[in-house]
């Protein structure tokens, strides 16, 4: 599987490469509440992280495939709710994005780059966050490598994908809209334990598996049902209900001294 090129992608037109992602994840009240809630999970694994390891209160932190920038935004609130200074740097291989990253985030040190080849010395980064990324990577397993290199020795690894490998989410892809699976740009279509063999193959050690949302086979009932308190809490009753059917991963993993 060859990786695509976002210049072809974006002069394409290829939706994928070119929607904004504040508004596609943040515009409305119920897309805002997911993402919050995705925030409060970075939050806490970075909370118990830092328990582990002596509350080190300055770190450097790398947003890899940090796209237009949101999970920027989120970082620099839980450094500031943990009273923490942050080094923040993000990457991502579509120009476009890095663009409206820069505008989001001005203070943070951004830069063009590839998964497979990251432009950064090994063991530079404290933690490493890659939210919805690796879905799209063919060689997740080259990036995952990537991500462990610049990674220090007990350093944190805060991995995020759709959970789209599930039940619901394979017959949203093939049965109730299947267009979303014929033109999705994912290659990976992760589980909990496909995404928990990917990162200890990788000589990660995974501490925690969060769990988010709920995988509606429909991705218009989906947004509808978040939009509205009653609805959102629906969501989250079903996904205690049913684990294997969440609609995200967030796994919290460290690297191991031999990793
Ligand atoms: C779905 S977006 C997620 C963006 C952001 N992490 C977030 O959670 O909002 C996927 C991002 O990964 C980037 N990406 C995909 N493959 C990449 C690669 N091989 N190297 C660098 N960035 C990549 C895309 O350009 C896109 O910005």
């Amino acid at each position: 599987m060859t990786q695509h090129h976002p210049d072809v992608e974006i002069a394409a037109g290829n939706p994928w490469y070119l929607a904004d992602q504040f508004c596609s994840q943040l515009g409305t009240r119920g897309r805002r509440r997911v993402i919050e809630d995705r925030w409060r999970v970075f939050d806490a694994m970075l909370h118990d992280w830092r328990e582990r390891h002596g509350h080190a209160r300055v770190l450097t932190v790398l947003d890899a495939g940090c796209g237009d920038g949101i999970n920027l935004v989120g970082l620099r609130g839980a450094a500031a709710h943990q009273d923490l200074l942050i080094n923040l740097f993000g990457l991502d291989y579509n120009p476009l994005r890095l663009a409206r990253a820069r505008r989001a985030a001005p203070q943070v040190r951004l830069q063009q780059g590839s998964l497979y080849s990251l432009p950064f010395a090994g063991d530079r980064f404290d933690v490493v966050l890659c939210n919805h990324v690796i879905e799209h990577v063919p060689d997740a397993t080259r990036a995952l490598a990537e991500l462990s290199r610049v990674l220090r020795p007990g350093g944190l690894l805060i991995l995020g994908v759709p959970n789209e490998g599930c039940l619901m989410g394979r017959a949203r892809n093939r049965f109730v809209q299947p267009r979303i699976g014929r033109t999705t740009d994912h290659v990976h279509f992760f589980t909990a334990p496909s995404l928990t063999d990917a990162l200890r193959g990788a000589g990660f050690c995974v501490q925690r598996l969060e769990r988010e949302t709920f995988f509606f086979p429909c991705s218009y009932v989906n947004a509808c049902c978040n939009e509205f308190g009653v609805g959102h809490w629906l969501m989250s009753g079903l996904r205690r209900l049913l684990p294997s059917q969440a609609g995200g991963l967030i796994a919290a993993s460290e690297k191991t001294a031999n990793g």
